[in-house]
């Protein structure tokens, strides 16, 4: 991790920061199919908690377990910080969990098991797309911290009605895989905030100090974000990819059908083939899935902004440059005091003239 950071103001120690052991309230939530193992290392060695991805729905089970537990591995050995894992749950029609889902969360627990010195490092899982059911439970059990990313406060319930120890309020311009009822982040956090109580993180369009001082100064205890770790140095993603979102205009995000439902991403000649291929019916679901996968990966691995899809949030309009991931924790905790500190003082001298604090322009360095 970092050098232990004096966080100056007691909003940014939170329970997020508390039960991660890390030293400021910053997640890098999971980034399917391809690989995030170098990006989360430097999250969490820059104080914030980096997450491993899922390697893919639609390979087989062999694959996608060997592929896992490189990435775990990797990470480990890149940094000494501690990281989660991602895992969307999906499930088959009749309401199984998917064979993937479960054995990457099953190797999770058994690798953990197997060694004191990854189950140190290896504190938590998030899960996505379905809801967890009795594997909530068996997260905690295992030691492990458990958060659940929703798109609704009716999800929200539920999940916190089973014991998770997080919930995170994703909007609807988050990046990936959205959700099927449009709820975007200030409403729904807000909503989430006031149904539930258990702590809430905040995520879906958050990328710089500005939305991690709204959604601390909301009563959220931390934000999760995704789309701006991708533009990063560490990132081992395609410089093309990165480039997409830093040029990324307003408005430059599309919707397209995922596996589970809905997902956001930047518009690419592949979104059109998608569109078409959906409307001949032709491929079976699997089929498809496959074929959004490769489509991934081709634009994360090889930089093909034709014909790979582009998975990306909303706020990649806002990133204007590729930047280290210290440069962005730094910047984001600076300004988010900065922003709460200006808060606080219009509370304790109301006659006060304020000087317009504002949000970040992107020209002058603030974050
Ligand atoms: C390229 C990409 C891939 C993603 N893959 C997953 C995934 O495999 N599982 C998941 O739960 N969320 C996934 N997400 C969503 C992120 O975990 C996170 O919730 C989202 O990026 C937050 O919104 P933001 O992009 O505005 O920061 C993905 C997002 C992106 C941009």
């Amino acid at each position: 991790m970092s050098q232990s950071r004096e966080t100056e103001l007691d909003v940014l120690n939170t329970d997020v920061t508390h039960a991660y052991g890390i030293d400021v309230p910053i997640i890098q939530d999971g980034m399917g199919p391809f690989s995030t193992a170098a990006v989360a290392a430097a999250v969490s060695t820059a104080g914030g908690l980096g997450s491993l991805s899922n390697p893919g729905m639609s390979i087989t089970v062999d694959e996608g377990l060997a592929t896992l537990r490189l990435e775990i591995e990797r990470c480990a050995s890149l940094t000494s910080g501690p990281f989660a894992l991602n895992v969307p749950f999906g499930r088959l029609d009749s309401g199984e969990i998917l064979p993937l889902t479960e054995a990457y969360i099953e190797l999770a627990f058994e690798m953990r098991n197997a060694d004191a010195a990854l189950a140190k490092q290896f504190v938590g899982i998030t899960t996505s797309a379905g809801f967890p059911g009795d594997y909530s439970k068996r997260i905690r059990d295992e030691g492990l911290i458990h958060a659940h990313k929703v798109g609704s406060v009716r999800h929200a319930e539920k999940a916190a009605a089973t014991g998770v120890d997080f919930v995170i309020a994703s909007g609807y311009e988050m990046g990936g895989h959205t959700h099927s009822m449009p709820v975007h982040t200030f409403v729904l956090a807000a909503s989430v905030l006031a149904e539930v109580d258990i702590p809430v993180i905040v995520s879906g369009g958050v990328f710089n100090g500005c939305g991690l001082a709204g959604a601390l100064g909301m009563g959220a205890c931390g934000v999760a974000m995704g789309t701006r770790f991708i533009a990063t140095r560490e990132n081992d993603w395609h410089e093309a990819y990165k480039q997409k979102i830093v040029n990324s205009p307003e408005g430059g995000d599309v919707v397209f059908p995922g596996f589970y439902g809905p997902a956001r991403g930047l518009d690419t000649p592949a979104v059109e083939e998608l569109a078409a291929l959906v409307g001949t019916g032709e491929m079976d679901l699997v089929a498809m899935a496959r074929w959004k996968e490769e489509r991934m990966v081709r634009a994360m691995r090889d930089g093909d902004m034709d014909s790979g899809l582009v998975p990306a949030g909303q706020c990649a309009s806002g990133i204007k440059s590729v930047e280290s991931v210290q440069e962005i924790l730094d910047g984001m905790v600076r300004r988010a005091e900065e922003l709460l500190r200006h808060a606080s003082s219009m509370i304790s001298s109301p006659r006060t003239t304020h000087v317009r604090v504002g949000c970040p322009a992107p020209s002058n360095g603030r974050k």
